[in-house]
Formats: C-alpha cells, structure tokens, sequence
C-alpha cells in the first residue's frame, strides 16, 4: 500500500523562482524514505507542500498531485489532513505554543474533538514513545533543544499520523535522543505506517530504506 503518492510536484514562492521543478516520489507503509541535497536546495519547502502546510499556511504556486493514503491532500480538511500526516520541523521553537509539556500534546488532541479517555491515554503514550513521561506537568522553557524536539515529536505522534515526516530532527539531538527517535521509527515501520525524513546524512541511519537526492529543483531517487 503506498501512503505518499506524489506527482508532477512544481513549487515557486510568490515571485520566486521555480524551486521544484516536476517532482515524483512516493512512501510505501512500511518504509523510511529520506531525501538529502545541499542546504537551500529546497528539502524543507518539499515537506511542507506534502504535508499541505504549503499553500494551507504558507502561501506559494505548487502544481501537481498528493494522494495520501489514496486521498487527494487538497481535498482533505485540516482533521482528515493531521490523522494522515504530520511533521516535525526543523526548529523545535517554530513548533511549539504552549507553556507546559502536557498543555503542547493536548492542544492537537482537542481540535480533535476525542473522547477524555482517548486524549488521556494517547498523551501518556506519546510522552513515553520519546521517553519524556516524567516531563509531562514540566515547562516547555526549562527543558533542552532536544527535549522540546522530543516533545514536538510527541505532540505529532499523538495525533497517530500514518506518515511522519521529520526535517533534520538529528541535529538537536545527543546519543539518546537519536536512539529514541530512530525507536520511533522502527515501530513506525512495523505497524505499517511510513517515515519521510529530511538529513544531510541519511546513510548513517540504518532505518532508512530509500533515499532521494533534492538539487537544482531536480528531485532524484538515488538507486544504492
Ligand atoms: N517562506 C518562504 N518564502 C520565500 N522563500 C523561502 C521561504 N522559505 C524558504 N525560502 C527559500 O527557499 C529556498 C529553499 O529553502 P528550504 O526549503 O529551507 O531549503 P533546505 O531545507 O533544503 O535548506 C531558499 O532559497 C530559501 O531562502
Ligand atoms: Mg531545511
């Protein structure tokens, strides 16, 4: 079953110039897909077109065809849109808006008009999926780079996403972090679902299945 299924994909910025120039790629359940290119290449820009932020929050002209989990991604409301796919960014500040732990992973649960035991349950979960369960009543201030992208991973793996795509996550982390995240990512593709990631050095990570190569506006799969 393909989870992604991405075609055709061009992109400008409003009066910029073309940045992804006619883009194939897909992510089957199951896998760890990575793309890689040089900074500025436009790999963030990539994830946030397939994960609808670009055009519903960042404003740009993309062209071409998103199925997710065979849904055309236009057609899907911002509900439908976060149970297929969620992203973890870059910048772990970019992401999160609350000033506790607990309030951070609760606040797309309630959008989410669940049930108390549900919310209760998947907020537990979450926070020991990045072993961050004792962080929960914390403030988001006090703790380390690393721990708020934890807790960024947190809130989007609570939202129990089929595809997680996660953009440079590695770079803030130490030793631990790296070895939770990639645990994530295991389980990820054991129960069927899908990882697309963003790294300047994805063949150090041996969850990853397949890798494509992001240069020039020309995205490429790179047959290893
Ligand atoms: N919101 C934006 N508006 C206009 N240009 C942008 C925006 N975000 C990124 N860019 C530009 O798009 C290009 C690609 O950026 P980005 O996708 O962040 O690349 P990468 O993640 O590969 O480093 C860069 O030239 C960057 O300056
Ligand atoms: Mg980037």
């Amino acid at each position: 079953m393909i989870v992604l299924q991405a075609d055709q994909i061009s992109f400008r910025y409003p009066r910029g110039p073309l940045l992804v120039e006619n883009a194939h790629l897909h992510v089957q359940a199951g896998e760890c897909v990575a793309v890689t290119g040089p900074s500025g290449s436009g790999k963030s820009t990539l994830l946030h077109i397939l994960s609808g932020i670009i055009p519903r929050s960042i404003q740009g002209e993309v062209s071409g065809e998103i199925l997710l989990c065979g849904d055309n991604l236009s057609q899907l409301s911002l509900a439908e849109t976060v149970r297929r796919v969620g992203v973890v960014f870059q910048d772990p500040e970019a992401q999160i808006f609350f000033p506790t732990v607990e309030g951070e992973i609760a606040f797309g649960l309630e959008n989410l008009c669940l049930p108390e035991g549900d919310m209760e349950r998947l907020i537990s979960s979450s926070l020991e999926a990045v072993g961050m369960a004792e962080y929960r009543y914390r403030a988001v201030k006090d703790l380390s780079q690393g721990q708020k992208q934890l807790i960024a991973l947190a809130a989007v793996l609570a939202m129990e996403p089929r595809l997680l795509i996660l953009d440079e996550v590695f770079a803030s982390l130490d030793e631990s972090g790296t070895q939770v995240v990639q645990k994530v990512i295991e389980d990820y593709k054991h129960s069927g679902r899908a990882v697309l990631l963003v790294e300047h050095d994805p063949e150090q990570f041996s969850v990853v299945d397949r890798l494509y190569h992001l240069a020039g506006g020309r995205l490429r799969e790179v047959v290893q």
